[in-house]
């Protein structure tokens, strides 16, 4: 969808390079997005988000973007704008919803132009006439099908499994829970009443078999998986008893991106801001289960260690997080990775772990939330951690100083760094010196310099980057939506000019910061000179973004799975070779597999030679 549109917004953009300073205004010239400003009060659009009070000629609350006591978040009617002092967010209602709702600008316009009952003209949105706004539409018809199911008789399964989970009406109203009955079509004919059944299928509700279209989800406990502003985008479904698979959950959708949402976040966010604190599981129970043990400023990663973007996303409403994960070996390895997504993120991150063979959801059913709380406070820094991981699994010194390495070379502030050496050092008995060699960074004193974002602008002989780089990034700077999913593609990808990621994490972090289009961006990049120089191929070079391929991301994508498929062939191998077992890696070769097979379902030919 960004091909016509987004080129032309990028002509314009580079047009305007030299403003600097000119930021969100510049959406401004367009007559459709005026018409929709006009027809739209923000305060209307905020309040039912929070509450707000009138303090002299502005509106004040509590900022629904960052933990605060006291109200420093301000909408101004006058100008239709709202600011935070607390965290400093701003903007106009389109920056609003797009921060609360997590939707990209286009979205947000078309939102907010049909709360005014503005029609949206067509040759806007080039094939999304059906677009998002009927798949959530799709979502909702099905969340409220399930919800009545479970409520029905067919549904006394269902309550009473619910039931002996200790999850009681109230919870299952908080959650919107429901039950998917057994049946191949009881949800496709009653949705296909009202929506098309091409919108059912883009939603993932249902399945095209041979002999024709069938429900996915069947006789399973349905959990909505909800946008921080409580819009439900997907389902994860939970069978009443043993059996393959335990979770069923919604295929991605231009809705639902699994790595960039957190379980119960809509339902937390009250919580959390009045705890200043926030906990991080893994699965929907666990989050479930300890909201209703009254801790309920909790979230779940569901299933994925916790991504970079979900750890940006919790950036935005606490200080204090704490990781709690199951206690065996599997969540103890969870730990590890889902440091290695919140530390660069958010240094001061801790952890906590269940007693063995205890995950949250029985742990505060067995001992309550007195004992979790309890824990929670002796929660480990993720250097405590891992002394606690190298003790339990007895590692070997060299093992050690690569796992602390790994750690460190994440945290990009050369002060924190330093601090983070000094405890290291003491805790594992490791020279300073060492771990600098190890993390292949220099030690104090060339610290204090500030490190440059992207290290390629560091380096005097700069090597231009590749044109493929080049194209990942326009692109990117076109959609700054898209940066955190090219950037993550692109992780995958070892033959990836690392300056690229670089650039595209900086860019997915402005996005999240609120400023979502081109000109905004590079207005932005203006002012600081290493992205600036980075971005410095953008200048003349006009075709470089007419030519890039609508489907970059699941090619990327594509890319990095074939890359790990060969990895993993090769573990395989190495493993037989050895007679050590196999089969929880075959186990992850089907999934890989299957995962190859949906990155290439046949989408007709394709006519650029990307990558
Ligand atoms: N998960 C998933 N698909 C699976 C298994 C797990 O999506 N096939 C996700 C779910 O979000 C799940 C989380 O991973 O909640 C943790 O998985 P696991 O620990 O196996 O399940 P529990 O959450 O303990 O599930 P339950 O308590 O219902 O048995
Ligand atoms: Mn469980």
């Amino acid at each position: 969808m960004w091909d016509r549109e987004a080129r032309d917004r990028a002509g314009g953009a580079r047009a305007r390079r030299g403003e600097r300073g000119a930021r969100m205004g510049l959406r401004g010239s367009d007559p459709f997005v005026e018409q929709v400003r006009l027809a739209t009060d923000i305060l209307a659009v905020i309040s039912p988000f929070l509450e707000l009070h009138k303090a002299g000629k502005r509106w004040k609350g509590r900022c629904p973007f960052h933990a605060e006591k006291t109200p420093s978040f301000f909408v101004n009617q006058e100008n239709q704008t709202f600011y935070c002092f607390g965290c400093r967010e701003g903007g106009d209602v389109f920056t609003f919803l797009m921060m609360m709702e997590k939707v990209t600008f286009p979205d947000a316009l078309k939102m907010l132009a049909e709360r005014a009952g503005i029609e949206i003209p067509r040759r806007r949105f080039p094939g999304a006439a059906e677009g998002d706004d009927r798949l959530g539409e799709a979502i909702e018809v099905a969340a409220s099908f399930f919800s009545d199911r479970l409520r029905s008789q067919e549904g006394g399964p269902a309550r009473d499994y619910l039931m002996r989970r200790g999850i009681d009406e109230e919870q299952i109203a908080r959650f919107g829970l429901g039950w998917a009955p057994a049946s191949w079509d009881a949800l496709l004919q009653h949705a296909r009443r009202l929506l098309p059944e091409r919108v059912l299928l883009s939603a993932g509700l249902v399945v095209e078999g041979e002999r024709g279209l069938y429900d996915r989800f069947r006789e399973r406990v349905m959990i909505p998986i909800r946008t921080p502003g409580g819009r439900p985008v997907a389902f994860g479904g939970r069978l009443l008893g043993d059996g393959e698979p335990k979770y069923l959950n919604s295929p991605e959708t231009p809705l639902y991106k699994k790595g960039a949402i957190l379980f119960g976040l809509s339902q937390a966010r009250d919580a959390i801001r009045a705890e200043e604190n926030v906990l991080v599981v893994e699965g929907y129970f666990d989050v479930i289960s300890l909201s209703t043990a009254g801790i309920g400023w909790v979230v779940g990663s569901c299933g994925t260690a916790l991504t970079a973007e979900q750890a940006m996303l919790l950036r935005r409403y606490a200080e204090r997080w704490v990781l709690l994960f199951d206690g065996d070996a599997a969540g103890r390895t969870a730990v590890l990775r889902a440091l290695d997504a919140a530390v660069p993120v958010h240094p001061g991150v801790r952890v906590a772990l269940c007693p063995k063979g205890l995950d949250p959801d029985s742990w505060v059913r067995a001992e309550g939330p007195a004992a979790v709380r309890q824990a929670l406070s002796r929660s480990y820094t993720p250097l405590q951690y891992v002394e606690e991981h190298v003790r339990e699994e007895g590692l070997a010194p060299e093992v050690v100083l690569s796992r602390v390495a790994d750690l460190l070379r994440k945290i990009t502030d050369p002060l924190v760094r330093d601090l983070w050496v000094q405890d290291a050092a003491g805790r594992f008995r490791i020279r300073e010196a060492r771990i600098y060699e190890a993390i292949g960074r220099a030690g104090p004193g060339t610290a204090s310099r500030p490190q440059p974002i992207a290290p390629a602008a560091a380096s005097p002989e700069r090597r231009p980057m590749g044109q493929r780089e080049r194209q990942i990034v326009a692109v990117a700077v076109a959609s700054p939506s898209l940066a955190a999913e090219l950037r993550e593609a692109c992780a995958e990808i070892p033959e990836i000019d690392s300056r690229c990621g670089d650039l595209l994490a900086w860019i997915a972090e402005r996005y999240l910061e609120g400023i979502v289009d081109e000109a905004a961006l590079l207005s932005s990049a203006s002012e600081d000179p290493d992205i600036w120089r980075g971005l410095d191929f953008l200048h003349g070079e006009t075709g470089s973004v007419a030519e890039v391929p609508v489907d970059l991301v699941p090619r990327l994508r594509a890319l990095g799975l074939q890359r790990r498929m060969r990895d993993l062939t090769d573990r395989i191998r190495r493993a037989e070779e050895r007679g050590e077992p196999i089969v929880s890696l075959l186990k992850e070769k089907q999934d890989l597999a299957a995962a190859l097979r949906e990155t290439e379902a046949p989408d007709g030919e394709r006519k650029s030679n990307f990558p």
